[in-house]
This record gives structure tokens, sequence and C-alpha cells, in this order.
């Protein structure tokens, strides 16, 4: 194998989140502008034989752990495919997703035969109406069925991520941290992010410190677990319940001293920040009759130009970047 992804900080890379399309079946106030995105023409979107390809050139440089994005991944008809294809490659020891849930369910079985080894479901509330206002769509009812599937069927890793807005959903953690006391889950709250178009503001925003306080207000015999070397959440159990709780402070305590992760959009950037607008085409080079050689220069070169923390941006919140639709989560097309 080829020398291992550090960059100047000396951050090991060894996980890559690959968005498989831009489409996605819900419309998130908070991932998705409110006049839609404008999607990349199919051909300009990765093929699964240039995803094979290029995943094998990471596992070369070491990348060992896959989460595939979107947009909503099972919009692509041929997931278990793509999940299949990426198992099998040498080095690669982990394939999981993130997905909205909708239509997850009576797929599981199949992706997991695939070799899928983990789901992070995004519900941000337990209510059917607030579900349609926040992502314009229904679907609640499928969401909690897709979860209750997955720990049925035994999935290593069952996470929900509900990301956290005040005066929206905020009156709801302590049912989430409820939903742990059955389900072996991990419910992680996560701070609410600025992304260009998605309406993030300082009123809406609350800090992990704040939902700590909520948490542990009620649940004063919260105990603390260990985290994973580079985890993104700070976790939590409540004693004797089943699952477990997480705190993901992506903009109060940021965890990019720790950062592991590359990205590669739907349409073949590789991303070295999920804030930063520096993109690298890895799908102009393969399509350009790159060698593997030449799109490991590409890959180092991009991850030694990685900057510490946040892109390197002071303000987030003033920064034009992508939409998160168009680098990594659950939400739509126009
Ligand atoms: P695992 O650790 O593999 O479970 O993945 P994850 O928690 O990073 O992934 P997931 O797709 O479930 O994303 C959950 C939340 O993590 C997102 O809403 C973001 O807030 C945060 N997150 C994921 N990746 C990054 C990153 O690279 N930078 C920052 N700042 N936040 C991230
Ligand atoms: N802030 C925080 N998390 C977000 N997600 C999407 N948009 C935002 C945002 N603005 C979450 C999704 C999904 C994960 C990949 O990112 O809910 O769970
Ligand atoms: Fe890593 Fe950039 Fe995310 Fe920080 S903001 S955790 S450096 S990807």
């Amino acid at each position: 194998t080829d020398k291992p992804l550090v960059d100047t900080f000396g951050r090991l890379h060894d996980y890559l989140r690959i968005s498989l399309t831009e489409r996605c079946n819900l419309r998130c106030q908070y991932c998705m502008p409110a006049e839609g995105v404008v999607l990349s023409p199919q051909q300009e979107l990765l093929s699964l034989p240039e995803l094979g390809r290029l995943v094998t050139v990471f596992a070369g440089l070491g990348v060992r752990k896959i989460r595939l994005t979107g947009g909503e991944p099972l919009v692509r008809r041929d997931l278990e495919d793509i999940i299949a294809t990426l198992t099998g490659i040498h080095g690669i020891q982990s394939v999981q997703m993130t997905t909205n849930g909708v239509t997850l369910a009576r797929r599981l079985p199949r992706l997991q035969e695939a070799g899928l080894e983990g789901v992070n479901i995004s519900l941000d509330t337990l209510q059917e109406a607030k579900f349609q206002f926040i992502t314009r769509r229904k679907g609640l009812e499928k969401v909690v069925q897709s979860i209750e599937r997955a720990v049925g069927l035994g999935l290593p890793h069952v996470k929900v991520n509900c990301v956290v807005m005040k005066g929206l959903n905020d009156d709801e953690l302590l049912d989430f941290v409820q939903l742990t006391e059955k389900l072996p889950v991990h419910v992680r709250f996560i701070e609410y992010m600025p992304f260009s178009g998605n309406r993030w503001s300082f009123q809406k925003f609350l800090a992990y410190r704040e939902m700590m306080g909520v948490v542990f207000g009620a649940w004063p015999e919260l105990t603390k677990i260990e985290d994973a070397a580079n985890d993104t959440a700070k976790s939590y159990k409540v004693p004797g319940f089943a699952g477990t709780i997480g705190f993901i402070a992506s903009m109060t305590n940021h965890f990019c001293s720790s950062c592991n992760r590359l990205r590669i959009t739907a349409d073949g950037n590789l991303k070295v920040c999920l804030f930063g607008n520096a993109e690298v085409s890895l799908r102009d080079a393969l399509r350009g009759g790159a060698s593997d050689d030449d799109i490991t220069e590409l890959i180092a070169g991009a991850v030694s130009r990685k900057k510490r923390q946040h892109a390197g941006m002071f303000n987030l919140s003033k920064m034009k970047n992508r939409p998160m639709i168009l680098i990594d989560s659950p939400p739509p097309s126009p």
C-alpha cells in the first residue's frame, strides 16, 4: 500500500463519506434551500465502476470505513450493488449509510445481505404535524418502523440523528431520551449548522451545553460513556435504558482536531472539509484517463492543503458554500 493520508496537522484520514445522489424524497428546511437546488445532469454523477475504482485507490491509501450519504442514498435503485461492490474491496472494513429512513424498512434485509453494517437515521421530531412541517413531506411512521426494523435485524450500528432547532423541536429532547428506554439505539442531538440557503439563525440555534442542561435536569443519573477515537458525539446513558444518547457539538465544540474524514460529492469532487469550498474533481481525472498514481497524487495534494479547522473560516454563518443537500445529507430535488 501507498503512504497513508496524513495532513500537516498529523490527522490520519481513514474515513470516506460518499454522496450517492443529490436527490431526496424529503425537503428538510435545514438541509435544502426553499427554492430547491439545481441538480447535476445524470452523466456528471459517478457511475458504479468509477466509484469502485476510486474506493480501491482510497483503500490503498488507508481508508477503512465508508459512509454512504446523499441526498437520500435510497433513491439509488442500485444501492444494494454499490454496497456489495464496496464491501468487497480489499481494506474496506465497514460500510454504513446515513438516510432519512422513509423507504428503508423493506430494503433492509437486502442491504444487510449486501454487507451494510449500520444506519444513521435522521429523525428530528416524533410528532406527525411537525414532521410534515420540517420535511415538507409525510413519513414519520415509516421512519419509526425503519428504526425498529434495523434494531430487529441486529444491525451492529443503529443511530438516530436529531438536529435540534430552538422553538421548533427543542421541546422534544426528553421524548427522544425516552425512546432509548426500550430501543437499543444511539440517539444523537445535533447542533444546527449554517449552510447556504438553510435559514440558519442564532435565534434557532441551541448549543449542546443547553441541551445537556435540559437532559440532566430530568435525568441527574445520566452517566458518561467512553467515546471512540473519532466520534463526532459525546455520549451518555441513562442507567437501565437499552440505548444511549449523544451530543454532536459541531459548532460550539468542534472536533476538527481529531477529524479523520474525507468526502466525495455525487458529482465526483473530493472535499477535505465539510465547510470548505476547496474541491478537486476526481471524476474529471478519471474520465481524462488518469492512472491510479495520478489519482493518488490528487488526493494526497488535497489532504496536504486541509486547514486546521472549519476550512479556515472564522464566521461560518457568513460563508457561501454548498447547501447540505449537495454535500451529505438526507433531503431533495426541485
Ligand atoms: P459516524 O461517526 O460514522 O456515525 O458518522 P457521523 O456521526 O459523522 O455521520 P452522520 O452522517 O450521521 O452525521 C451526523 C452529524 O455529524 C451531522 O449532522 C453533522 O452535524 C456532523 N458531522 C458529520 N461529519 C462532519 C464533519 O466532517 N464536520 C463537522 N463539523 N460535522 C460533521
Ligand atoms: N445542521 C446540522 N445537521 C444537519 N444535517 C443536515 N443539515 C444539517 C444542518 N444544517 C444532518 C442530517 C443528517 C446528517 C448527515 O446531517 O439530519 O442526519
Ligand atoms: Fe473536519 Fe472540517 Fe469537519 Fe472540522 S469542519 S471536523 S476539519 S471536516
